[in-house]
């Protein structure tokens, strides 16, 4: 496994790739390795002869406020893990060679980046499309593979790719949960053990609501009324939003008919928590 620090290295082992006709698959990461982003890889690997993975901390993704110097760095333990996986390559480059002070040039992905994450995170999801699109000139990935877990990511990069041409297919993998429930983050080392527990109500008030739905409620209004009431059962939860949307534009719906994405942000203590639950067409409309 090559670990590659440098963007001008980056960029000529994968243009060597591509001359040798073989198909790339990107993973971009912040790192701090766990078995959700060591999903993502596996499926990289299924799609592609050169599987490449980033670690990068992005600085531009953090707000002011947020965990950016505290973040988990641990670039060691996870070239182990990728090298474990047969990576092909790992690319970790410096914050100064990514963004020289001199640069001015941003990806934003209006209206779409100012919703449900981006709504409490401003700046967030700008910094997201900006990383995303210069890891994408570096890395000229045919694949890259991102996860569920980030709903409202995906749908930025979705139309970041489409509306910029890119010429890389986004696959989205599903969430990688604990045995018990909660979804893998890397954030989920700041939890205490009780904080850990009541991080559980993520889920279960996804799962309350999944089960309404299979009962066959279709109001998206009910759907949230039931989830908010299994998060108000635990009131160590500083919730940011419970929102039913359209998965793509991510704006509200009013029923299932196209499909639905039901997404949960709360704060346990100072730690920021994200889950969801994508749902199918149901409903007199469902084709
Ligand atoms: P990071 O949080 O490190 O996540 C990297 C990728 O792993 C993302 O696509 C994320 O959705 C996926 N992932 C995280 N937890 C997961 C889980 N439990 N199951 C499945 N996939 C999971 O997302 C970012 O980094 C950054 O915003 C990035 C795209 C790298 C840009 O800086």
């Amino acid at each position: 496994m090559r670990i590659i620090h440098d963007i001008r290295e980056m960029q000529t082992a994968s243009r060597a790739a591509r001359i040798q006709g073989s198909a790339i698959g990107f993973v971009p990461t912040m790192g701090a390795l766990h078995a959700g982003h060591l999903s993502l890889v596996r499926r990289a690997r299924t799609l592609s002869s050169l599987v490449v993975v980033s670690i990068f901390v992005n600085p531009l993704q953090f707000g002011p406020t947020e965990d950016f110097s505290q973040y988990p760095r641990t670039l060691e333990a996870d070239c182990a893990k990728l090298e474990a996986e047969n990576v092909d390559i790992v690319f970790a480059p410096s914050p100064q060679q990514m963004y020289p002070a001199s640069a001015t040039t941003v990806v934003h992905v209006e209206g779409l980046s100012d919703k449900l994450d981006g709504r409490s995170r401003p700046g967030h999801f700008r910094g997201v499309s900006t990383v995303v699109a210069k890891l994408f000139h570096i890395v000229q990935p045919d694949y890259a593979v991102f996860g569920q877990k980030d709903a409202a990511q995906v749908a930025v990069l979705r139309r970041m790719v489409r509306d910029l041409n890119m010429d890389v297919e986004l696959v989205v993998a599903p969430i990688v949960r604990e045995a018990d429930g909660l979804a893998l983050s890397s954030r989920n080392i700041y939890l205490t053990k009780e904080q850990r527990l009541q991080a559980l109500v993520l889920h279960r008030a996804l799962l309350q609501l999944e089960a309404c739905v299979n009962s066959g409620e279709t109001s998206a209004e009910k759907l949230r009324a039931v989830a908010l009431s299994v998060l108000a059962s635990e009131p160590a939860a500083k919730l940011d939003y419970l929102e039913v949307v359209h998965p793509d534009t991510l704006d509200p719906v009013t029923d299932l008919a196209q499909g639905a994405l039901a997404a949960v942000a709360a704060s346990f203590g100072s730690t920021r928590l994200i889950d969801n639950l994508l749902l199918p067409p149901r409903g007199s409309d469902a084709a």
